[in-house]
């Protein structure tokens, strides 16, 4: 099965750097979330309680993003191992003067987790393939 998501956010002041454009620490924190919302639907109908966040590979800031715009985010699982799945995230900003680009793109690794009664997490083996 392929598992693909789709998430957006609307680009507001509070969100540029002193440049005046979209800080990138709050892009990385944007795709981690389009990165979960995937995570979760791949994780449907398996006993882990969600994943965590491994490591985020390959982030590369293509083009600046500006207040105002959208920027719209597609995760889509691309490969998959025991505990873990690598998810590969394109970042999509839409603005009114500068129409589509493709300004982010990452790859983030995630590992499917349970939790013990100590509520301590541990990785868990989620059996899932995608195509
Ligand atoms: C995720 C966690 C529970 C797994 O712990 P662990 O028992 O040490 O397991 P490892 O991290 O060694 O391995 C788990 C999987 O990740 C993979 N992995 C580990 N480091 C990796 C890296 N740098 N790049 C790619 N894959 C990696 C391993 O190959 C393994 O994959 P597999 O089971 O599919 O073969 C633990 O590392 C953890 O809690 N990390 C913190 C997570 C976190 O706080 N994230 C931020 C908030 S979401």
């Amino acid at each position: 099965m392929k598992y693909t998501a789709k998430y957006s956010q609307l680009v507001m002041p509070d969100n540029i750097n002193v440049i005046g454009t979209l800080f990138g620490g709050q892009m990385i924190s944007w795709m981690d979330i389009a990165a979960a919302k995937v995570s979760y639907r791949f994780l449907k109908g398996t006993e882990a309680i969600g994943a965590v966040t491994r490591a985020i590979e390959k982030v590369e800031f293509k083009e600046p993003v500006y207040t105002g715009e959208w920027v719209n985010f597609e995760s889509t699982v691309i490969e998959t191992g025991k505990t873990s799945f690598k998810i590969k995230v394109d970042a999509i900003a839409e603005g009114r003067e500068r129409g589509e680009r493709l300004a982010c793109t990452a790859v983030i690794i995630m590992v499917s987790v349970v939790k013990d009664e100590n509520g301590k997490y541990h990785k868990y083996e989620h059996g899932k393939l995608c195509e």
